[in-house]
């Protein structure tokens, strides 16, 4: 079985070309050669030796050449991006292009932010806020009765979000105090008992009404999460500015 001399490839067809690199076989550069020198004195010419030279250039020098030019290439393209300078082509080599400005806070953990403090409120009358990100409508009640997740000392105060999860219509003014209830949502029906996590109680939406956790210091209250998806948000702290938070 020939074995290619260029590029060490054994082929299985016959032929005086090895199939994976183009070099003609040992068989053939010599009787090119012989050729070459019968044409001219008995010994092989100039060209014929720089026509075996070129016959012998191997698929392994094409592609070191390729790679070197590739990199010549790439200088030459960065080059001139490199010493670009500023409109007034002031500028100098090295020196940095401006950097686009992003958004100026991204969260990464839930914020701990000062809502209200406890003299503040006043049972079955909410007091809204923006919680985590601004846009997130919530509101923070003193039911008046101990509910799940309620703190204080009497474990009645609790906070939620204002969007409905069903298709996020907003629950802004329908608190009854009478049932410790948010709703009827005036787009579907859906209303949340806010004694008990926020569930759905009536209605088209099927996941409890987000609620904000919260912790008391002295006299003050903190909103320090949510548990559950507010709607219409990938994840409660992407896609909009944080509200200001405050330690
Ligand atoms: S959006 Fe509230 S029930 Fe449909």
């Amino acid at each position: 079985m020939p074995q290619c001399s260029s590029c060490r490839r054994y082929w299985h067809v016959g032929g005086p070309q090895c199939p994976t690199c183009g070099a003609l076989s040992k068989e053939e550069l010599q009787r090119r050669s012989e050729a070459a020198s019968e044409e001219v004195t008995g010994r092989p010419s100039v060209e014929a030796t720089d026509e075996l030279e070129s016959i012998r250039f191997s698929r392994r020098d094409f592609i070191i050449g390729a790679v070197a030019g590739g990199a010549a290439a790439t200088v030459a393209v960065l080059l001139p991006v490199a010493l670009i300078g500023d409109e007034d082509g002031e500028g100098s080599a090295g020196e940095e292009p401006p950097i686009e400005e992003g958004p100026a806070v991204v969260l990464t953990t839930f914020p701990r932010q000062r809502i209200a403090s406890l003299a503040d409120l006043r049972q079955g009358e909410p007091l809204d806020f923006d919680y985590p990100l601004q846009g997130q409508q919530s509101f923070v009640v003193k039911l008046g009765e101990r509910a799940l997740g309620g703190v204080g000392e009497d474990e009645d105060i609790v906070a939620f979000s204002y969007l409905c999860t069903h298709m996020g219509c907003p629950l802004v003014g329908l608190y009854k105090d009478e049932h410790k209830i948010l709703g009827p949502c005036a787009c579907h029906f859906t209303t949340f008992d806010l004694t008990k996590n926020g569930m759905v109680v009536l209605g088209q939406a099927t996941q409890n009404l987000p609620q904000i956790t919260l912790a008391v210091e002295g006299d003050d209250l903190y909103a320090t999460g949510v548990m559950g998806l507010i709607y219409g948000f990938r994840d409660n702290l992407l896609d909009a500015q944080p509200v200001e938070a405050a330690s």
